[in-house]
């Protein structure tokens, strides 16, 4: 199956306004021609509007961190799935640092990609194991989480869904997985979509590895067959780093 590879920066809670600025329109300046790889930029919800225009008539898309379930009313601070859909065109969700610094729940997840569904927007649904649960062999824990997001999403919207695997040990930490590792938990995952909704289905799903990526392991994650692109962290917030690891993955030298 030849599925499309992504290319995921996250830049989380970093970057001033102008230096915001001034990397969209470097990575801007740099990828315009690559449409091998689809590419996405997740800023700080204040900088999307100003980046979107920035990458205005490429062929790069906008990703939102995070988001709230609910609509709209009284949620101060929160923004809703209907705000982002004029600015993204994808919705990060469960990322590991909000499950852990926000006490997001399974559950929780699931609303939020209930409503970024609901909002025509592709969802980034991550998930990865404890240090701990690794070290016992454990990932038990993953595929609930993939099993409790997705919980109730129909065959029609499935194709909307994104799965992110960064085991949580990986994250930040200058230690990422074995290639290998990442490829064999990227084909259970995929096994939970498919025997929810079938192999057709799950071979289209698109399955991302994160965790202290860099340009010089990139390539061996994507040459995996369950593998389909990458979330970057910090190597994102290097705007040269960022465009040798999309160079990479589009394997142009
Ligand atoms: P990292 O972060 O590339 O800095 O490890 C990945 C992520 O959290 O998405």
């Amino acid at each position: 199956m030849n599925r499309d590879k992504f290319v995921v920066a996250n830049w989380k809670m970093n970057l001033s306004h102008k230096e915001a600025v001034r990397l969209a329109i470097e990575i801007k300046n740099s990828l315009l021609s690559l449409s091998l790889v689809k590419i996405i930029l997740a800023p700080p919800y204040l900088f999307i509007p100003e980046v979107k225009d920035i990458l205005e008539k490429t062929a790069i898309s906008m990703g939102a961190q995070n988001v709230y379930w609910e609509e709209k009313g009284t949620f101060t601070g929160e923004i809703s799935s209907s705000m982002l859909e004029d600015f993204c065109d994808f919705v990060i969700v469960g990322h590991s640092e909000r499950r852990a610094n926000f006490n997001e729940t399974n559950e929780e997840v699931n609303k939020k990609v209930t409503a970024v569904l609901k909002n025509g927007m592709k969802v980034i649904i991550c998930v990865g194991e404890s240090p701990e649960a690794w070290k016992k062999g454990d990932i038990s824990s993953v595929i609930d989480e993939v099993e409790k997001a997705i919980e109730g999403v129909d065959r029609d919207m499935i194709e909307k869904v994104i799965v992110a695997y960064e085991p949580i040990w990986a994250i930040g930490s200058g230690k990422p997985a074995a290639s290998t590792y990442a490829n064999k938990i990227c084909l259970q995952i995929r096994q939970v979509f498919s025997s929810k909704y079938g192999r057709d289905i799950a071979s289209k799903i698109p399955i991302l590895y994160g965790g202290s990526v860099d340009s010089f392991n990139a390539t061996g994650y994507v040459d995996m067959s369950e593998i389909d692109g990458l979330l970057i962290g910090s190597a994102s917030l290097n705007g040269q780093e960022f465009i040798n690891i999309v160079k990479k993955v589009s394997k142009i030298k």
